[in-house]
């Protein structure tokens, strides 16, 4: 059980991009150690929090989500003055897309349902804001793209990273848009031909966004894996609807759409937890994310890094800040030098 617990904490650090001859000392180092804080003093960084995401440096582990907020350059330099480690747009697609019409979101007691039906301007007027982005940011830019076909989720892809992405997010995974999102996210066959198609494509780091709204979203996760994805990020909205009890009609236009927020946390920690026990891939947790402990609880369930979005509505955009602030004073607290060193430690209790 003693030499358990090591060997696993080795494996991790792999999948954290730590090499292996760092993974060879420490396991040396550990041997003669046997404590988590003596592996914590082994593997020094000058930065606690900066990390290496699929290839991608990060100064720290947060990521603004993509979704409502998404698609200026002022936006995204706006998030990342408030702290963010990397920007996500929101999704865009082929073809410019006018969405559905209103209202597409619509507060509830426990969190935001919306179901917006991916508007967005399409990929050719988007490059250019693209371009334009990369100017002025100083963290990586993700850009989320969706298609209705492989063929467009490729072409999408390859026009983002023509236009400067650092890296796509395949949104597999929107709840309630016809032909595309969840219905090529709930369907490992549909899901690997897209995921090899842009992999095959483009020469950036892929990520691919689950829907929590599956049976066995560690079945989907490996078969994004094993198709090429270089991280999984888990999860985008759960599918759900809100009702006027004055109307007696669904508020939104479109009747059903996606819920985020706080009363999602537990799924998407659930979630990042059954992931990270399939894949060895990096995990980027996303869902209900409203301040560090629940950034940390990511971490702990085996999330290399974190997507925050509904929060923003409410805190602002120096929540990125205050959650990694807040995350750096728990490491220190807790003896930690780096912020890989806590990913998935709750799986060896
Ligand atoms: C939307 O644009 O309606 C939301 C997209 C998503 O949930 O992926």
């Amino acid at each position: 059980m003693e030499q358990k617990k090591p060997n696993q904490k080795l494996k991790r650090k792999r999948r954290n991009n730590t090499s292996h001859k760092t993974a060879y000392k420490t396991k040396l180092y550990l041997n003669k150690n046997n404590s988590t804080r003596a592996l914590a003093v082994e593997t020094l960084k000058e930065n606690r929090l900066a990390i290496n995401l699929a290839g991608l440096k990060l100064p720290n582990p947060t990521m603004l989500a993509s979704g409502i907020l998404g698609y200026t350059k002022e936006t995204f330099k706006t998030i990342a003055d408030g702290g963010a480690g990397a920007i996500v747009t929101k999704s865009v697609g082929l073809k410019p897309r006018s969405g559905y019409a209103n209202p597409t979101v619509t507060q509830t007691s426990c969190g935001l349902v919306n179901a917006m039906g991916l508007p967005n301007p399409g990929i050719e007027e988007f490059a250019k804001e693209i371009i334009e982005a990369k100017r002025v940011l100083n963290v990586p830019l993700i850009v989320s793209v969706y298609g209705f076909t492989a063929e467009e989720y490729a072409t999408v892809a390859k026009k983002a990273v023509v236009a400067g992405a650092d890296a796509v997010e395949l949104n597999v995974s929107c709840p309630h848009v016809r032909e595309t999102g969840s219905e090529i996210g709930q369907n490992p066959t549909i899901l690997k031909e897209v995921v090899e198609k842009v992999k095959s494509t483009v020469q950036k780091p892929i990520f691919v966004k689950l829907s929590p709204n599956v049976t066995s979203i560690a079945e989907i996760a490996e078969a994004a894996v094993n198709a090429g994805a270089d991280a999984i990020t888990a999860i985008n909205t759960v599918k759900a609807m809100a009702i006027d009890a004055e109307t007696a009609k669904p508020i939104l236009s479109n009747k059903v759409g996606g819920l985020s927020g706080p009363a999602i946390k537990p799924i998407a920690l659930r979630c990042v937890y059954e992931i990270y026990e399939r894949v060895k891939v990096p995990i980027i947790g996303c869902g209900g994310i409203t301040n560090w402990r629940d950034a940390v609880e990511f971490l702990l369930a085996g999330a290399s890094a974190l997507q925050i979005g509904t929060v923003i509505a409410t805190k602002g955009p120096n929540i990125f800040k205050a959650t990694t602030r807040g995350i750096n004073a728990y490491l220190k607290r807790k003896g930690f030098r780096s912020v890989n060193e806590i990913v998935g430690l709750s799986h060896k209790s």
